[in-house]
């Protein structure tokens, strides 16, 4: 059993609640935050009776700042953090407006920036610790219809890069994750909106956007989460995990 803390940012569903249930499980004492209260203290309640719940709109200064005062005064400075929070906005490159590309930016740029500057340096007295982020094969390649997303996931790769080259030769690790389609709400919402403007049914569309992924289906939230898990745990050496190769690896550095 563990006695760290780990932060797990847009932890009341999807990919962000799977991992915090192997966290859980795992002995790791748990904070968890997403924007909506009660779906969220749910989340807490199931996943056992001393998790943290702070609500946070991470597309927002004021509510970061809430969230990291709000830890420090209840349960303490995280030594894992998973910035996870994210949204999947969509349509051509001409639809994609400004504020489409400062919420994604926010949301999958700005916030992780803030939490781990944040809590780096008590990562830095303690002399250890992992700072992850749940990227996307989006921050790899592009892909269509997805400029705003690949753009804020290109840049968290980059971010995360950056972060692992300045903390070479520690014990504190710079991570990002990074899967293909995942059998969630963001991977449904697309299939809905291809299912109705194509005319198929959205089964058809969440297979066929399971078959872009390089493994040919889709990703579990299990798959992922456990990877998250074995990087926490084990914190070997590397930085951007690409979940969508087989076998998953870490993608070499030039
Ligand atoms: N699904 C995929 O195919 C896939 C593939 C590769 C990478 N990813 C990445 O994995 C991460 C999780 O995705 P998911 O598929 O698990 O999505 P999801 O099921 O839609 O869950 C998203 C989580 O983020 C929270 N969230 C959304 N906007 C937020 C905001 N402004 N402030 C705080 N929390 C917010 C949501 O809670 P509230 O709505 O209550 O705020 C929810 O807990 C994302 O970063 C995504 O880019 C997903």
């Amino acid at each position: 059993m563990s006695e760290e803390i780990a932060l797990v940012t847009g932890a009341s569903r999807g990919i962000g609640r799977a991992v915090a249930d192997r966290l859980a499980a795992a002995g790791y004492r748990l904070a968890i935050t997403s924007r909506d209260q009660l779906r969220l203290a749910r989340a807490a309640k199931e996943l056992g009776p001393s998790v943290f719940a702070h609500a946070a709109d991470l597309r927002r200064s004021k509510d970061i700042a809430g969230l990291i005062k709000a830890m420090r005064n209840s349960i303490g400075e995280p030594q894992i953090l998973i910035n996870n929070a994210g949204i999947a906005p969509s349509g051509k490159f001409e639809k994609t407006n400004e504020e489409m590309l400062e919420s994604s930016m926010s949301l999958h740029l700005r916030a992780p920036f803030a939490l781990i500057r944040a809590f780096l340096p008590g990562l830095r007295a303690a002399g250890q610790g992992c700072l992850l982020q749940l990227a996307s094969t989006a921050g790899l390649r592009g892909f269509a219809y997805t400029s705003a997303y690949c753009a804020a996931k290109h840049a968290m790769l980059g971010m995360t890069r950056s972060l692992a080259a300045e903390l070479q030769g520690t014990a504190i690790r710079s991570y990002a994750v990074c899967p293909g389609f995942v059998d969630t709400d963001i991977t449904r919402n697309a299939a809905r909106s291809i299912a109705e403007r194509q005319g198929k049914s959205e089964e058809i569309a969440m297979n066929e956007l399971g078959a872009m992924n390089r493994i040919g289906r889709l990703h579990s939230t299990a798959e992922v989460a456990d990877a998250v898990l074995q990087l926490c745990r084990e914190r070997p050496v590397g930085c951007v995990y690409n979940l969508d190769a087989e076998p998953p690896c870490f993608v070499e550095e030039p």
